[in-house]
C-alpha cells in the first residue's frame, strides 16, 4: 500500500494545468490523502528525493517550451551530473497538457516522463496526454485517466468519487479570507502600486511599465474580414530594451461595462475596498494586488470574467449555491456524466463565466467575495511579436494585432479580451496607458553581417520579421527574402510601402502570396517552390537561416513539404534525405519558427 502523503507539481502558462492540479488537491482531500499543490519553481526541487508520490502536471507552450513557471526545475531536472539514482524512493506520473495541432504536442510531458524514468523513479501510468483540440475540451483526456490513478494510488478498493447528485456539505475553503473596509482609505494604494520609472530592473510582470499609447491604426482595408491594428506605444524613461524576434507582453483589462454587470449580478459596490489574508501559511496573495484594494480594481484587472470556466467552477459554484433548482443543475454540469452538456453549454459555444453568472442569478448573488478567487482565474497577460526595432524607431515599440472576434451559436459574437480592449483604445480621446514588458523570443536572428535570412511571413505572422527586417537593414546585414502572404494586395498587404522602399534601396527581396486574386488559392508554399533554385542556393551554399511565423494550422506543415520538395529536386536528396535535412537545420537552429493557434 502506498503512503497517502501525495505531491501535486504543476508547470502551468496559461493556468489550465494549474486549475488541472488543485483539482487533483481537491479529489485527493476528499479521498482522505494529504495533498499538496505547488507550482514547480516554487517547490524546492533537492526535497524531491524524500518523496513518495509525486503527481506532476505540465503544460507544452509555444514550440515544446515549458511554462515559465517550470523553467528552474527544468534546468535543474536535465543537468548532466545528476545521479541516476536520484529519484529511487519515487512513484510518480506525469499528466500533459498540449495542442495536438501543434507539432510538439505534448512534449514537455513526454520529456519529463522519460527523464524521471532515468533518474530511477517509478511510473504509476503511462503519461497523460491532455488535448485542448479534444471537441469535449482537455477532460475528456484527462479524466479516464486520473480514475486510472486514484485506483493505483488507493488500490483495486477506491470508490469512485463523483459529486453526484448532492453537494459535499462543506465547501472547501477559501484560499483568502476577504474583508470588505467600510472606509476608503485615505491615501490610494492603488496610484502607489503604479509602475513606472523604477530603478529595480526593468519592468516585469509584477512591475508592468504603465506605456503610452502613440498610435492605434487599422491597416486592413474597409471590406477585410478582420479588423487588424498597428499600435503604437512609447517606452521612453521605461528602461526596456529589445531586439529583434523578442515579444511583448499586455495585462489587458474587462471592459468597464461587463465589470459593471459583474458588480451587480454579486451585489458588490465598485468603489468599496477590501484587505486580503491567505487562509494558510505559505499561500501569498495575489502579488498585482494593492492592498488594500477597490472592487472595481479587482474586477477590471484581475478576474478573468471573459473567459470559459472550467469544471471546477461549477463544482465550487454547486457548493457555494443556496437555490435548489440552481444546485441541481450546477452538480448536474460538474459531474462525470454532466461532461457532454457541459460541453455544449459552455465549451463549444465559448460560453464566459460572466455569461454562465448571469443563467445562475440566484447563486451569483451569493457567492462571498473570498470565494472569487476560488472561482476565477486571474487576467493572463497576453503575449505579441514586437513589430519595430529600437534602431529604426528609437523609444517605440509596435505591435500588429488582429481583433480576435468569431461567431458560434450564442447571439453575441466572442471577442478576445486583449485586442478588444486594445482596439477600443483610443489615443486620440486623451492619453491612453497600457501596462506592459518584454520578454526575450524564440526567434534569434544570426549576427554576422552575410548570413542571409530567409523570412516567411503570411498575414500577421510578419510582425516579427519587419523587426528583423529593420534591425538587419541598419546594420548593414544583407540576404533579406521575404515571402510575405495574404488575401489581396488593397486589403491585408501590411507595410507595403515601407517593402517598395527597402527593395528599391536593394535591401529586400520580397515574394508575395495574394490568395484570393485568382480563382485557385496561391499561399507562400507555392511561392517558395517556384523559388526552389533560390531557396536551395541560400540554404546549401550561403549558409541562410529559415524563419516561420504566423497561423500554426496547416500552413507550417505546408511549408515544411515545399522546403523538402526542394531539397529533392535541386539538391537531388532521396525524400528521407530531405526530411533528415530538415531536421538538421531545426537542429541547428537554422530553422527556426514561431506559430500560434
Ligand atoms: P486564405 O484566407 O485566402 O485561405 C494570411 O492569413 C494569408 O494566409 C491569407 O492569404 C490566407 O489565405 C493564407 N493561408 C490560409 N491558409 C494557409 C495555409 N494552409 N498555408 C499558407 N497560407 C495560408
Amino acid at each position: 500500500m502506498l503512503s497517502p502523503q501525495l505531491l501535486v507539481l504543476f508547470g502551468s502558462q496559461t493556468g489550465t494545468a494549474q486549475d488541472v492540479s488543485e483539482r487533483l488537491g481537491r479529489e485527493a482531500r476528499r479521498r482522505q490523502l494529504c495533498c499538496r499543490v505547488q507550482a514547480l519553481d516554487s517547490y524546492p526541487v533537492v526535497n524531491l528525493i524524500n518523496e513518495p508520490l509525486v503527481i506532476f502536471v505540465c503544460a507544452t507552450t509555444g514550440q515544446g517550451d515549458p511554462p515559465d513557471n517550470m523553467k528552474g526545475f527544468w534546468k535543474f531536472i536535465f543537468r548532466r551530473n545528476l545521479p541516476s539514482t536520484s529519484l529511487c524512493q519515487m512513484d510518480f506520473a506525469v499528466l500533459g497538457l498540449g495542442d495536438s495541432s501543434y507539432a510538439k504536442f505534448n512534449f514537455v510531458a513526454k520529456k519529463l516522463h522519460r527523464r524521471l524514468l532515468q533518474l530511477g523513479g517509478s511510473a504509476l501510468l503511462p503519461v497523460c496526454l491532455g488535448d485542448d483540440q479534444h471537441e469535449l475540451g482537455p477532460d475528456a483526456t484527462i479524466d479516464p485517466w486520473l480514475r486510472d490513478l486514484w485506483e493505483k494510488v488507493l488500490g483495486p478498493h477506491a470508490v469512485p468519487l463523483d459529486l453526484g447528485v448532492t453537494a459535499p456539505a462543506v465547501p472547501w475553503p477559501s484560499r483568502f479570507t476577504l474583508q470588505l473596509l467600510q472606509e476608503a482609505p485615505r491615501k490610494c494604494s492603488e496610484e502607489l502600486s503604479v509602475a513606472g520609472t523604477d530603478p529595480q530592473g526593468p519592468p516585469s510582470e509584477l512591475q508592468p511599465f504603465l506605456a503610452p499609447m502613440v498610435t492605434n491604426q487599422r491597416v486592413t482595408g474597409p471590406s477585410h474580414f478582420q479588423d487588424v491594428r498597428l499600435i503604437e506605444f512609447d517606452i521612453s524613461g521605461s528602461g526596456i530594451s529589445f531586439a529583434a524576434g523578442d515579444v511583448v507582453l499586455i495585462q489587458p483589462e474587462n471592459a468597464a461595462s461587463r465589470v459593471q454587470q459583474f458588480c451587480q449580478l454579486l451585489g458588490l459596490d465598485p468603489d468599496q475596498h477590501f484587505m486580503l489574508q491567505p487562509q494558510e501559511p505559505g499561500v501569498p496573495c495575489p502579488e498585482r494586488l494593492p492592498q488594500p484594494c477597490s472592487v472595481r480594481r479587482l474586477v477590471s484587472q484581475y478576474l478573468d470574467i471573459s473567459s470559459v470556466p472550467r469544471r471546477s467552477f461549477f463544482e465550487l459554484l454547486a457548493c457555494l449555491s443556496p437555490h435548489e433548482l440552481e444546485r441541481e443543475k450546477l452538480l448536474e454540469l460538474s459531474s462525470a456524466r454532466g461532461q457532454e452538456e457541459l460541453c455544449e453549454y459552455c465549451t463549444r459555444p465559448r460560453r464566459t463565466i460572466l455569461e454562465v453568472l448571469c443563467d445562475f442569478p440566484h447563486t451569483a448573488s451569493a457567492v462571498p467575495p473570498a470565494y472569487l478567487f476560488d472561482l476565477i482565474p486571474p487576467i493572463r497577460p497576453r503575449a505579441f511579436s514586437i513589430a519595430s526595432s529600437l534602431l529604426a524607431h528609437p523609444e517605440r515599440l509596435q505591435i500588429l494585432v488582429a481583433v480576435v472576434q468569431y461567431r458560434t451559436r450564442l447571439k453575441e459574437p466572442r471577442r478576445g479580451l486583449c485586442s478588444s480592449w486594445l482596439a477600443s483604445l483610443d489615443p486620440g480621446q486623451g492619453p491612453v496607458q497600457v501596462p506592459l514588458w518584454v520578454r526575450s523570443g524564440g526567434l534569434k536572428f544570426p549576427e554576422t553581417r552575410d548570413t542571409p535570412v530567409i523570412l516567411v511571413g503570411p498575414g500577421t505572422g510578419v510582425a516579427p520579421f519587419r523587426a528583423a527586417i529593420q534591425e538587419r537593414v541598419a546594420r548593414g546585414q544583407i540576404g533579406n527574402v521575404l515571402f510575405f502572404g495574404c488575401r489581396q494586395r488593397d486589403q491585408d498587404f501590411y507595410w507595403e510601402a515601407e517593402w517598395k522602399e527597402l527593395q528599391e534601396r536593394g535591401c529586400l527581396t520580397l515574394i508575395t502570396a495574394f490568395s484570393r486574386e485568382q480563382e485557385q488559392k496561391v499561399y507562400v508554399q507555392h511561392r517558395i517552390r517556384e523559388q526552389g533554385p533560390l531557396v536551395w542556393e541560400l540554404l546549401e551554399r550561403r549558409g541562410a537561416h529559415f524563419y516561420l511565423a504566423g497561423n500554426a494550422k496547416y500552413m507550417p506543415a505546408g511549408v515544411s513539404d515545399a522546403l523538402t520538395s526542394i531539397f529533392q529536386e535541386e539538391g537531388g536528396l532521396s525524400s528521407p534525405e530531405a526530411a533528415a535535412y530538415l531536421a538538421r537545420l531545426q537542429r541547428t537552429l537554422r530553422f527556426q519558427t514561431e506559430t500560434w493557434a
